[in-house]
């Protein structure tokens, strides 16, 4: 499904479909080099532990894999699909397991990964959900933070980017399903082209 996203500057390119407009907000190298920073900081923190990382269906899937794969050590991963009710821009805070995980977390350094944390609302309700479950650790490792859009109290240990508060697709975000395989994660805009247009 999809919500509100974020975002900054470049250039405006036309979108897959008429009136839809793209521009880059932060490149797929940029998004590597971070990678590769958090699985250090992550690393740090658990030097030797055994990792278990859970996506959280579908924008998650590119940065989970590209993190598990930065992190080395013993890394394990797992997914679980979440559904907010509502107008399907905006939460309700209402939160619906769709898919549970496969495999037990009780006892293991669990982190969660999210491709973005916007009102927080899933991930309070993902804490809560993993908390009973009695992990070793639970942290929680989000790419993107649009952090003005808060309202539950909750926060990343890890963060990729904190993001002002625009339309963000690619690298896993989508738009009614579409940008998901866009390298970069770039603005989305909507209107004529003459008027999305910035430079
Ligand atoms: C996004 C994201 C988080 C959630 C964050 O998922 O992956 O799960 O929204 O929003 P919140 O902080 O306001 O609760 P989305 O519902 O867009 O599903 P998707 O990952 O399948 O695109």
């Amino acid at each position: 499904m999809t919500k509100k996203r974020a975002a900054s500057s470049t250039k405006t390119r036309p979108g897959h479909r008429p009136g839809e407009f793209i521009r880059v907000l932060i490149s797929d190298a940029r998004v590597k080099l971070r990678l590769k920073q958090l699985a250090k900081e992550i690393r740090r923190d658990f030097p030797t532990e055994a990792l278990h990382l859970i996506g959280v269906l579908k924008g998650s899937v590119f940065f989970l894999t590209d993190l598990a794969r930065e992190l080395g050590g013993e890394v394990s991963f797992d997914f679980l699909s979440v559904s907010s009710y509502g107008s399907g821009t905006d939460s309700t805070g209402e939160v619906k397991l769709i898919k549970d995980l496969d495999v037990s977390i009780e006892g293991k350094t669990v982190i969660v990964v999210e491709d973005i944390l916007d009102t927080g609302l899933t991930l309070k309700y993902l804490l809560r959900f993993f908390e009973e479950k009695k992990p070793k650790h639970l942290r929680v490792v989000v790419l993107l933070d649009k952090v003005e859009r808060r309202i539950a109290d909750v926060r990343a240990d890890y963060t990729g980017f904190a993001i002002p508060n625009e339309f963000v697709v690619g690298y896993g975000l989508d738009f009614d399903e579409r940008y998901r395989n866009l390298p970069d994660v770039s603005v989305l805009q909507f209107g004529s082209r003459s008027k999305a247009i910035t430079e």
